[in-house]
């Protein structure tokens, strides 16, 4: 574990953050902080450092990774062209948690785009990661620091619990902010597409001057669609007990909860501090607070790991309205859940 206080000045040079760019410079993996969730990062031009990556998570192997920047002088050779919509995105958004899948650049390797024609780029909002990706030289290839299927790390213990002793090092600059990850788009002459809900809302984009539409690729919810990109195929986020969420009232909430604890089992309820006094159960866990649905995301994944600790055999939770970062909560959520939703 390579502590580095984010605060302090001259990061680039600090002996922990040149320990891990050492180690990626050896095409070796180590986990950092972004704004969004850890990454597990790794040299983005070795075909070696990328084998690594997929090993370590047990990722498969037609999941495409993102690649980190810290400066847009990094995209000559990562992509063949920009094109203005995209430019446009970069300019209001980067750094900070935006992917933008733009064409394949000649130095990229197939291992890391899985065999698309597309790569996934984004620079990070975070200072740490941003001195990791300048003192290593080299573009970083980064997917979420969890084990595959897993909720996403927002804290060092998080990678630790998943990925000791198959990685030489985390370096840990303390929680992470967004909590959820990244929002991927992709972008055409007059729109932008939305592939993954993430840290920046479809609001946001839109308030972009002359991008275009902004949607939301069906393959998202339509089961019977495929998915444009590939990782929204996968079960994900998901806690050791099954996961249920509950649209309806609390009161409804805590009557299934009875039942179920009526036959003897162990529940767990993912709630808001707004709500969780009301509930009895035997672990009642908050993800931040309703009225502020930035900290829900905050918290969300480590709430989702807390049950864990807590052995429950089952777990219900609420839901959120979709709009806001709330898009990205309920994508989460209903991925952990693997799509089992009890209406009132
Ligand atoms: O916030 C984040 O994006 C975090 C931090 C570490 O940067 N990273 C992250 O990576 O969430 P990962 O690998 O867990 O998720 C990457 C997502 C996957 O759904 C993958 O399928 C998609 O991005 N993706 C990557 N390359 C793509 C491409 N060329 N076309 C479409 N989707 C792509
Ligand atoms: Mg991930």
């Amino acid at each position: 574990r390579w502590t580095v206080d984010k605060t302090e000045q001259s990061l680039t040079t600090h002996p922990h953050v040149v320990q891990a760019s050492l180690w990626i410079n050896k095409n070796e993996v180590v986990a950092l902080p972004t704004e969004t969730v850890y990454g597990l990062a790794g040299n983005a031009r070795s075909d070696e450092a990328i084998a690594r990556i997929f090993e370590a998570k047990g990722r498969p192997s037609d999941n495409p990774l993102i690649v980190h920047i810290s400066d847009r002088k990094q995209l000559k050779g990562l992509v063949s062209s920009i094109s203005p919509n995209a430019e446009k995105l970069m300019d209001a958004f980067w750094p900070g948690p935006l992917t933008i899948v733009l064409p394949k650049g000649e130095e990229v390797s197939g291992k890391v785009t899985a065999g698309l024609s597309t790569v996934a780029v984004r620079m990070p909002d975070h200072v740490v990661a941003l001195a990791v990706i300048e003192a290593s030289g080299v573009p970083l290839a980064a997917p979420s620091a969890n084990l595959s299927g897993k909720p996403s790390p927002t804290t060092a213990d998080h990678v630790y619990e998943d990925l000791k002793g198959r990685i030489p090092g985390i370096v840990d600059g303390g929680s992470t902010g967004v909590g959820v990850e990244s929002t991927v788009v992709e972008c055409t002459e007059d729109s932008v597409i939305i592939l993954r809900p993430g840290g920046i809302t479809l609001e946001e984009l839109e308030k972009v001057a002359g991008v275009g539409n902004v949607t939301v690729d069906p393959g998202i919810e339509n089961e019977k669609l495929a998915p444009k990109s590939p990782g929204m195929k996968y079960t994900h986020y998901a806690p050791d007990a099954p996961f249920v969420l509950v649209d309806g009232s609390p009161e409804f909430l805590q009557q299934l909860v009875d039942k179920e604890r009526g036959a003897g089992r162990k529940i767990g309820i993912l709630t808001t501090e707004e709500r969780m006094d009301y509930y009895k159960a035997d672990s009642v866990i908050p993800a931040g607070k309703r009225s502020n649905p930035e900290t829900v995301a905050q918290h969300l994944y480590e709430a989702l790991r807390a049950f864990n600790e807590a052995g429950v055999d089952k777990i219900f939770g609420e839901v959120f309205p979709k709009t806001g970062v709330g898009a990205a909560i309920m994508n989460r959520l209903e991925k952990s859940a693997g799509g089992h939703i009890i209406n009132e």
